[in-house]
């Protein structure tokens, strides 16, 4: 019932020219797919002209971040509006990047959730424990409490909009991914207590799983029923391998070639 996702975070790359390339290389790759939504996220710089290069194409169009409010003094941030206009259905909220590096904190993620649904947009929710959370075995205590204070704003009959994507830490642009089996564990916990606070709904929420995910690696990722897809790093920053991921979950064909 949950259709599957593959999302490609391509961070802090590329110029407005770099990511036409790239988004027409995706675009002419998957112009076919189905099995899965695809959704592609660059800078916000080339948002507008990555719209332009998908329109037209299944392929949706996604931003990395997303400011609480919709408009107001706060020099060098984009409101959900303003994403909206652009074209964006989708943005990734609570990365780690942003967690760690940047200081953004869960009450943060909570109104930036929250302000995505409110704009009709929908939150890919980043969640995951540190290398030092895990080796404490305090991973489901971490995940829980990211996810619960991200969600406490959203409404039950919206929730089944949410995309929540367990990205552990220590396996984000490591080369070193969890496993199949750690990835579909946590999946499943999270399932669990959605349904405890959203009941139903959380029967339509998708969890992706992301960290080191290549055409190498996703089969067993895509082969665990409570993971929904993936979302992809360094690997969608190449369109081939970006197009077998998407393959791979679609027809959650392991060997992952086309
Ligand atoms: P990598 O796929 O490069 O490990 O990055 C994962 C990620 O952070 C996606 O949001």
């Amino acid at each position: 019932m949950r259709t599957r996702l593959v999302a490609g975070n391509w961070k802090m790359h590329t110029t407005v020219r770099e990511a036409h390339d790239l988004a027409a290389g995706v675009r002419d790759r998957l112009a076919a797919a189905d099995g899965a939504d695809v959704v592609v996220c660059p800078p916000f710089t080339a948002l507008a002209e990555v719209g332009r290069t998908l329109a037209g194409s299944p392929i949706e169009l996604g931003a990395q971040d997303v400011h609480w409010e919709s408009h107001g003094a706060f020099t060098g941030e984009i409101s959900a509006p303003m994403l909206w206009d652009l074209g964006c259905t989708y943005v990734i909220v609570g990365h780690s990047e942003r967690r760690h590096l940047l200081g953004e904190d869960d009450e943060t993620v909570r109104r930036k959730v929250a302000a995505a649904l409110a704009h009709e947009l929908i939150p890919i929710l980043c969640v995951g424990e540190s290398l030092e959370e895990r080796d404490g075995g305090r991973t489901e205590r971490v995940v829980q409490t990211q996810v619960r204070i991200a969600t406490l704003d959203v409404p039950p009959d919206q929730a089944g909009q949410l995309v929540i994507a367990y990205e552990p830490v220590w396996a984000i642009g490591t080369g070193r991914p969890a496993t199949g089996a750690e990835a579909g564990r946590v999946a499943g916990l999270l399932r669990g207590w959605l349904r405890e606070w959203f009941g139903e709904a959380a029967e339509a929420i998708r969890i992706l799983y992301g960290g080191s995910v290549t055409p190498e690696t996703i089969g067993e990722f895509a082969a665990q029923p409570e993971v929904d897809g993936a979302l992809v790093g360094g690997a969608s920053l190449d369109a081939d391998a970006f197009a077998r991921i998407v393959w791979a979950v679609a027809t959650k064909d392991s060997s992952g070639a086309p």
